[in-house]
């Protein structure tokens, strides 16, 4: 089955799937980029508010803000690497594109969050909302080995669930902004670009525009 780049499934509660996003040339390229941004803004641990306890994932950001969390300072958007105090890099052009393609939305994201997942990693569910504006869409691109992504309108209530592949794209805007997601798990031998592992990134807007 081909997959045509403009496909796209619209979910009753306005999620938007589009499966195949980005190709194979593109996938490569994305992953280069997403490495070249890790040479310089070092993946980390990051941490649960409060108890301190460990993300199964690793990550980075790439842009003016980036998502952090640890024990003392719980969520929050930040500009420097937690670690390095550097700047974040730029965001990738391919990232970017996506989020002029898909996001329906007139300014530029603030924030890439970089997931990285191990074979056994997974995330659970939440709602995305330590930003201002929830009026501006996240964008999430997926490279690497699948994963069964899950989302609901509340903790502890349904979730459907979706298999997020290497090239996908996926939008949380309108009514499924600030739905519950995660991911439920990572399917083993579904990709070779990272070697069994997955990264997603996620385009956020931060700030309210002025
Ligand atoms: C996230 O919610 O931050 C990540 C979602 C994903 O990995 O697909
Ligand atoms: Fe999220």
């Amino acid at each position: 089955m081909t997959l045509f780049k403009g496909a796209r499934e619209t979910f009753a509660d306005g999620l938007v799937y589009v499966p195949g996003y980005l190709d194979a040339g593109e996938q490569d390229a994305l992953r280069a980029a997403v490495e070249a941004a890790i040479v310089s803004a070092p993946l980390f641990q990051p941490r649960m508010p409060r108890t301190g306890k460990p993300f199964s994932v690793k990550m980075t950001n790439c842009g003016p803000l980036g998502w952090v969390s640890d024990q003392a300072g719980g969520y929050r958007y930040q500009a420097e690497h937690p670690e390095t105090g550097r700047p974040w890099p730029a965001i990738p052009a391919l990232a970017l594109r996506a989020w002029e393609e898909l996001g329906a939305y007139p300014h530029p994201p603030e924030a890439c969050l970089v997931n990285l997942y191990g074979p056994e990693a997974r995330m659970g569910l939440h709602q995305d909302r330590d930003e201002e504006d929830f009026t501006a869409p996240v964008v999430s691109l997926s490279l690497g080995a699948s994963c069964i992504f899950r989302w609901g309108p509340a903790r502890g209530g349904k979730t459907q669930s979706l298999e997020l592949a290497s090239g996908d794209a996926l939008v949380l805007a309108g009514a499924a902004r600030l739905a519950y997601h995660g991911v439920a798990r990572i399917l083993p031998g579904t990709s070779a670009l990272l070697g069994g592992e997955r990264i997603n990134l996620t385009l956020r807007r931060v700030t309210k525009p002025p």
